[in-house]
């Protein structure tokens, strides 16, 4: 355990009840490549090309595969997971309209599944811990893409295996596309830039600590930075402005992500798409499994560094004890022009469920919902296909987030406040500190089953896999009674 860690925990302690059983190991008290130096190109995940059949379907190819060798830290060797690679995974890109199956391959030696998070889908394609792909198998969910322009990104979702997937390697991005796009930087990879954040604990010798991950209050908290897998990154900026797409994909860390010289710049998107408006700001919090879109703009020949600041870290009692440097941008000495921030994104304001709207109430502890560790065979919600529902969050525990499969939902208050401009966008991840509050509205789409069910959890993978998420069923309206709400022939 590193030593920042051990201080958190150990504050924690004081405050949570949960048990505190951090485990043990080395204790170096830097990160293993000393100072960050920013020398490494920031790798760009490649696009996956899809292959269109006869039938105008896109189908994506991807092989989750153990036994990569990453070359994290100079000089040394860690071996990964990833998926068509060493690390991490392709982006996949659609567009709205588009018919899309991914065949996925799981070559890890191990059973698994990957979730398409973000994507409004059919519950039996969406990925989560009942359809697990045994090793050596292959499944091919479809599906039509049938949403705004957003960023997504897909991971592993078996039953208490999640944070060990992630950590080892397992994750992508997943870009939607639609025609009705304002006018932003689109070029991928040189001013429209992924921008995949996780934290890590890597030893000395290059291997990747596997130690904390499954166990502790918050599992593994890393004091080392990669962006897109590479760690020390430097990105060479070459336009006046860059759209980066950024998204938390660390086990339990959040971040506050901002320049070193807290610039203002402009939140253009949320999870589930565009804003209506840019939201301008010089902060970004992101707990694990969000996204924000942002659009920053850069003065040649400047170098600025983005980064993390934790300082509200101990009062809230969030697992992001200290500050990070996450990457450097490095200006050409000449930038190309990009064209002014359009004042108008597109994205649709929020909207309040009408009166009367059904209100379910989820009440977090350290690591159940409503006083219940999910289970698989259990069906804990009904919901009538199409709803407009108010989701109240309520948080008696030290720091959480809450994800709902499918949805979109629109935050219309936290602790009692309209929350700040920049998230008022579509989400479904949202953040929620020790002791608050979070009051949603949150839309239903119309894939009916009810014998398939979708999630709602913590996504701090730690607390997802001890079993702080459950289950809810879209069904036909007028059939909610009659549904069975255990599922048969599942394994618990
Ligand atoms: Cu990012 Cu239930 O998942
Ligand atoms: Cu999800
Ligand atoms: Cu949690």
């Amino acid at each position: 355990m590193k030593r920042r860690s051990v201080l958190l925990l150990a504050a924690l302690s004081g405050a949570a009840t949960a048990g505190v059983a951090g485990a043990c190991d080395s204790g170096s008290e830097s990160p293993p490549g000393g100072a960050v130096d920013f020398s490494n190109a920031l790798r760009i995940p490649p696009l996956l090309e899809p292959e269109v059949g006869a039938d105008g379907v896109k189908q994506f190819a991807l092989s989750m595969q153990s036994g990569g060798r990453s070359g994290f830290l100079p000089g040394k060797s860690t071996a990964t997971w990833g998926i068509n690679g060493a690390y991490l995974g392709p982006t996949l890109r659609a567009s709205r309209g588009d018919r899309v199956r991914m065949r996925v391959t799981n070559r890890l030696g191990e059973a698994s599944t990957l979730h398409w998070h973000g994507m409004r889908l059919p519950a039996k394609m969406d990925g989560g811990p009942h359809q697990m792909i045994e090793p050596g198998a292959t499944w091919t969910p479809e599906w039509t893409v049938d949403q705004p322009a957003m960023t997504g990104w897909y991971h592993p979702h078996l039953h208490e295996r999640t944070a060990m997937h992630v950590y080892r390697g397992l994750a992508g991005m997943i870009i939607i596309d639609d025609d009705r796009e304002p006018d932003l930087p689109t070029g991928y990879g040189v001013d429209d830039v992924p921008l995949i954040i996780q934290d890590k604990n890597l030893e000395r010798d290059g291997r990747l600590d596997e130690d904390s991950v499954e166990g502790g209050t918050w599992g593994v908290l890393g004091d080392s930075i990669l962006v897109n897998g590479t760690y020390g990154a430097r990105f060479n900026v070459t336009t006046q402005a860059v759209r980066l797409r950024i998204l938390n994909a660390s086990n339990a860390r959040m971040y506050r992500v901002g320049f070193a010289d807290n610039r203002v710049f402009h939140v253009v998107g949320t999870d589930g798409g565009l804003l209506e408006r840019p939201a301008e700001v010089d902060r970004v919090k992101l707990s694990p499994g969000e996204r924000a879109q942002i659009v920053v703009r850069f003065t040649p020949g400047e170098e600025i560094v983005l980064n993390s600041l934790g300082e509200t870290a101990r009062e809230a009692g969030d697992p992001e004890e200290d500050d990070f440097e996450l990457l450097k941008f490095v200006a050409a000495p000449q930038l190309a022009s990009s064209a002014a921030l359009p004042s108008v994104l597109g994205g649709t304001p929020a909207t309040a469920p009408p009166a009367g709207a059904r209100v379910r109430t989820f009440r977090l502890s350290g690591s159940e919902i409503n006083d219940r560790e999910m289970d698989m065979t259990r069906i804990d919600e009904v919901v009538p296909a199409g709803a407009h529902e108010i989701w109240e969050i309520d948080n008696a525990s030290y720091a959480h987030n809450f994800h709902i499969h499918e949805v979109e939902f629109r935050i219309l208050q936290i602790n009692g406040q309209t929350p700040p401009a920049y998230q008022r966008g579509p989400k479904d991840t949202v953040f929620i500190a020790k002791g608050a509050k979070a009051r949603l509205a949150v839309k239903f789409n119309r894939y009916v089953d009810p014998v398939s069910p979708y999630m709602y959890h913590c996504h701090i993978l730690r607390h997802e896999d001890k079993g702080m998420m459950g289950q809810f069923v879209v069904v036909e309206p007028g059939t909610e009674d009659r549904v069975p709400r255990t599922l048969r022939g599942h394994h618990g």
